[in-house]
């Protein structure tokens, strides 16, 4: 059995010969070198952090200092290398297709059956148990919302303590839907887990690193990067610099893929080789008899806690193509006009959910990153706008282009089905008076969609409770005066009167 490669063939981009360390190092280089003004920030030395890259690859990844952990040749010996369980993780349903079934084989030191009984936790009023619950508000307003308070670091809330629901639609229960939250944090998960049984996170930091724990490894998540951490995978958030916030997209059905790029061709937008996967690391500081270590599952939208009494981070090797992954934002390689008009802002899309109807998505997450723009003869922002979709937006850092005052970092918008949105006065005047030079837009900034063609409702403690509704937001488009003009049939800036 005795084997030093892993039996699967490793196809990843990054060699799987050179030492761990030199794969980091190098790659932290070679971003640094093709991104002078936009390096992933370092992690913090006290973690070792060896990512695989290409997105939805097959993955084989052995832990440091345990060569053959992988079987080779098969997924289930009568009796795994070095005594290890092995487990299959199903992503999919075993019997989808061969180019969508995901699922991977963990070999852990013991399965993760291996719990206490579960035990419902109280309600929390941040949480939403049912979208259509009478307490989640339905609202055709425009919608727009302050930062949430991050906690301070004595108030020693944990990530998944500070899981805050914004607005939703549809059920875990009927695996069709999406929920979209805020996170604030104050301090580690210390010796406790989670998983998500409702579906798929995307997460986006705002505010502060995250060192995530997962089943598969580590992963060191940044501001301006997001990770996604697929139904069921357990995992537990550090804050390696202190205090959190961002935002989640939850999707209750399938996983995010690529979007297809059509006419653009084979390259462009997200590329595959830049999602990075951890490699396998177990927690071995962590005793695998005797420690006590909590378990929590969100299931149905309800939280649930387990205890076990070893750390739940015990796998050792994995093989497969179902894993959590993450993405630098600043590789985003933006399309737009090189001629006139703005185009539709599906050009910007990073990561898809795809519904059963063909072109329409469950959610799209889409971002806005610094680009040129050189439209001519145009009005540059995004235009006036009614969608069948719905949109919630949020902001990393900077200011949209979009909107000159109060969407700011941390903060967030919904427009709903058919809610008119669009540039504000402000915005307006300028874009409509501006010299039509080729310029920067959006430098130092960078915001984001979730585009969703469910029809959501708004939690009651988002809503009301937290207070960060901005009452006033309607105001900023009641500046938009008439500007009909008979005698400007040809549409002269000079004739227009703000
Ligand atoms: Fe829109």
């Amino acid at each position: 059995m005795a084997s030093n490669k892993p039996a699967v063939a490793a196809p990843v981009a990054v060699t799987s010969t050179a030492h761990p360390a030199a794969l980091a190092k190098s790659a932290a280089e070679a971003h640094a070198a093709h991104h002078p003004n936009n390096a992933t920030a370092q992690p913090p030395a006290a973690f070792t952090y060896r990512y695989n890259s290409g997105f939805g690859n097959e993955f084989a990844t052995e832990a440091e200092g345990y060569p053959g952990a992988l079987p080779v040749g098969q997924n289930t010996p009568q009796v795994c290398p070095y005594g290890l369980y092995a487990e299959q993780l199903s992503g999919t349903a075993f019997t989808v297709g061969r180019s969508h079934n995901q699922r991977s084989w963990l070999y852990r030191i013991r399965p993760s059956v291996c719990h206490k009984p579960f035990e419902k936790l109280p309600a929390n009023p941040r949480h939403v148990r049912n979208w259509s619950d009478a307490e989640c508000e339905p609202t055709p307003n425009q919608l727009r919302w302050s930062p949430f308070n991050v906690p301070a670091q004595k108030e020693k809330v944990a990530f998944h303590e500070g899981l805050t629901a914004i607005c939703g639609a549809g059920s875990p229960e009927a695996r069709s839907g999406i929920a979209i939250h805020v996170y604030t944090a104050s301090a580690d998960m210390d010796k406790v887990a989670m998983y998500n049984s409702d579906g798929d996170y995307l997460i986006v930091p705002q505010q502060g690193a995250l060192n995530i724990r997962t089943e598969m490894g580590l992963l060191y998540v940044a501001p301006n990067e997001i990770c996604v951490i697929p139904r069921g995978i357990r995992f537990a958030v550090r804050l390696p610099e202190g205090p959190v916030r961002g935002y989640i997209l939850e999707v209750y059905s399938g996983h995010f893929e690529l979007p297809d790029l059509g006419p653009i061709g084979a390259n462009g937008l997200a590329n595959p080789r830049d999602f990075l996967y951890p490699m396998a690391a177990f927690e071995s500081d962590v005793p695998n008899e005797g420690a006590s270590y909590t378990v929590i599952n969100k299931y149905c939208n309800q939280f649930w806690a387990a205890s076990m009494d070893h750390s739940p981070f015990n796998v050792v090797a994995w093989h497969g193509n179902y894993a959590p992954y993450k993405y630098d934002l600043s590789r985003f390689n933006a399309f737009n006009t090189v001629t006139f008009d703005h185009p539709d802002p599906s050009v910007f899309t990073v990561l898809t959910c795809k519904s059963n109807s063909p072109g329409t998505a469950v959610a799209d997450f889409v971002v806005f990153p610094p680009r040129w723009a050189v439209g001519q003869g145009t009005f540059r922002p995004p235009y006036a706008h009614r969608n069948a979709m719905s949109e919630y937006m949020g902001l990393i850092k900077g200011a949209y282009e979009a909107k000159a005052e109060g969407f700011v970092p941390g903060g967030g918008s919904l427009h709903s089905i058919m809610t008119p949105h669009g540039p504000d006065a402000p915005t307006f005047q300028t874009a409509s008076n501006v010299d039509l030079a080729p310029v920067r837009v959006a430098d130092g900034t960078m915001a984001f969609m979730f585009e969703s063609c469910f029809m959501m409702t708004v939690g009651k403690w988002a809503l009301e409770e937290s207070k960060k509704v901005q009452n006033d937001y309607y105001t900023h488009w009641q500046g938009l005066k008439a500007h009909f003009d008979v005698n400007n049939k040809e549409g002269d800036k000079k004739k227009l009167k703000f």
